[in-house]
Formats: structure tokens, sequence, C-alpha cells
């Protein structure tokens, strides 16, 4: 039985065809400067999105540590998304590892921070305060594309106020199919992007941090730091590239198998399904069967996350049959 895993969109096995890439990459040492795929990498998307430079890092944790040691002093703060990935789920690297202080503020239902909450969040200049440093938005946030007008209006007011901007797009080219726009199109709005190759771009490991050409010199500085310079890394920036080529365009079907999903748990008593922008639906369980529910699909090959709110997230490795099999394992869950 083919286990349908619909944890999360890094799950996915590279492809034959990505494996070839890998195998074919030349190599050298990244510490050094001198392995050819990275740089072929990092020159590719920073075009991409309009920047003037890039950085390979191992994870988007780490690229989001880098941008955040980057763009801040120790002493300094972020204001953040309660529930962003790099408040609340990069186990306080900013803070630990830093000297950074996060500053969380809600998020709005659409995923959004409010604007106003951004800016009762700035801290005046005293010595009572941190100094309010950096804003960090979130795109997709939990699966949810942010508005073009709205990174325009937050960004705008933020950079008003002195404050530098980060974005974590682990999921940015999720954010750019959902909006319809180029990837360049959200990115101009940053000083600095951090983007994954590992999600939904189906490679096995890697994200890129963008930015200007100056900005990129100093984070340089932190990945060493942080331990993550890699040597022939080209092994793995070589399926990075090769899903830039060719596992960008088909995000719309993953899309679409999330959009199918959620039509086929409409209408479970007991169920409510949130409508999916991009890659991830999320579905709230009322009752007693909500705890068994996870157990009984694993018992049928099919892998979710969450416990009260569960999360499908539709990736490389499934496909219509596989998304027909969650459907009917999750019916029979309730029809019992
Ligand atoms: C929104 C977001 N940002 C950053 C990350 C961190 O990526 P990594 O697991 O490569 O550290 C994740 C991981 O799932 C994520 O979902």
């Amino acid at each position: 039985m083919k286990i349908i895993d619909l944890r999360s969109d890094t799950v996915t096995r590279p492809t034959p065809a990505m494996r070839d890439a890998m195998m074919r990459a030349e190599l050298g040492d990244d510490v050094f400067g001198d392995d050819p795929t990275v740089n072929a990498l990092q020159e590719r998307i920073a075009t991409m999105l309009g920047k003037e430079a890039a950085l390979y890092v191992p994870t988007g944790t780490q690229s989001n540590l880098i941008a955040t040691m980057t763009h801040c002093q120790r002493g300094e703060e972020y204001i953040v998304g309660q529930y962003a990935h790099t408040y609340r789920w990069e186990a306080g690297g900013a803070a630990v590892l830093g000297s950074v202080q996060p500053q969380p503020i809600e998020h709005q239902p659409d995923g959004t921070l409010a604007i106003a909450d951004i800016e009762a969040a700035i801290k005046p200049d005293d010595s009572h305060f941190a100094r309010s440093r950096l804003l960090c938005l979130e795109n997709t946030f939990a699966g949810k594309a942010l508005p073009m007008a709205y990174m325009a209006d937050a960004t705008g007011i933020a950079r008003k106020r002195g404050l530098a901007i980060h974005l974590d797009g682990a999921r940015l080219f999720n954010a750019a199919t959902k909006l319809g726009v180029n990837a360049k199109d959200i990115a101009q709005h940053f000083d600095s992007v951090s983007v994954c190759f590992s999600k939904g771009l189906g490679a096995p490991v890697g994200s890129a941090l963008v930015g200007s050409r100056d900005f990129i010199r100093q984070a340089h500085r932190y990945r060493k730091m942080l331990g993550g310079g890699m040597r022939q890394a080209g092994v793995l920036a070589g399926a990075a590239l090769y899903a830039l080529d060719h596992h960008i365009e088909r995000l719309l079907e993953d899309h679409a198998l999330a959009q199918r999903l959620a039509d086929g748990l409409q209408g479970i008593s007991g169920l409510t399904v949130e409508p999916p922008q991009t890659n991830m639906v999320f579905v709230d369980v009322e009752g007693e069967r909500a705890k068994s529910l996870l157990p009984h699909l694993k018992t049928r090959g099919v892998l979710a996350t969450g416990l009260y709110r569960l999360r499908f997230v539709t990736h490389l490795d499934v496909d219509g049959a596989d998304i027909t099999r969650a459907i009917a394992a999750v019916r029979e869950h309730f029809s019992a």
C-alpha cells in the first residue's frame, strides 16, 4: 500500500530527473566560493527575485536567522506574527543566538498583521525599549497568500518608520502562483527574502537568502558562524536549479489537488473545512472522533498532522488517486 504522506510538502523525494541533475552537477568548495553549481543557483535565484545577490544555505530556519542577525544588532527587535515561523517555530533562535528580541503581534483571519498593530508595536526611541529594527512577514502564511496591496501598504509603513523588511518566503512560489504574479513582484517590497527549495519545489535540501550585495556579503559571515558553510554543496544546489526549471509551473497542480481534497471533505458532519488558497487544507474537527482520526487514517496509509485542527498538504509526490483515497479514508471514519 502506497503511503500518502500529506503531513507537509517537505516530505518529497527527489525525482529520477532531479537525481540525474544532482549527479551531473559540477562541484567545488563553496566555502572558497568556487562551487560553480552553487554560484549558478545564487545568481539565478537573485535574478528571479530582482535582487543583487543570494546565499545558498542548508535550511529555511538558518536563512531566516541569518537575515535577522544581519538586519538587527544585539538589543534590537523584530516585529513578527504570533504564529509566524520566524517567531514560533524556530526554537527562539533570534533571541538565543542573535540577542534580538521578537515583538510578536496577532494575525488577522487572512494571515496578515494589521497595519495599525504594526505601527503600534514600533517603539519610540527611548532607553527603556529595545530598538525596533525589522518587520518580518511570511508569505504564504498557513497556506494563505498575503494580498499584493497589503504587502505594499505594510512594507511602505514599515519603511517610512525606518524599519528594514524581511520576507520568510519559504513558499514564495506558491504565493506567486496563487496571486498570479511573478515572484519578483512580491520580492520587490522586501529588503531580504528567504525562499525554500525543499518545500513545494521538491528539492531534498536547501534555501536561499536574497538581498542587496552588501547585505549578502554580511550574511555570508553569519552563515559561516552558524555552521552553514557547506563544501561541495553543488550536489544539492543542482537539485534546486532543477526545481527552478521544472517545478514552479506545476505548483498549480498541488493547489488544484488541495481544492479537490477540500471539496471532497465538505459536508461531513463534525468537520469544518477552510477553503484552501494554495497547497494546504486546514480542517477543524469537533468531538470525540477528532482524536481517533489521525490513527485511523494511518491504518489506511494516509498521514496528516494536527490534533483538533488537521493539516493536509499536497505536493509533488501525491496525485489525484491519492486524494481520492484520502477523502475516502476520512469519510469512512465519520460514517462508522
Ligand atoms: C513558513 C516556513 N518558514 C521557514 C521554515 C523553515 O524551513 P526549514 O525546515 O528548512 O528550516 C518552514 C518549514 O517548514 C516554514 O514552513
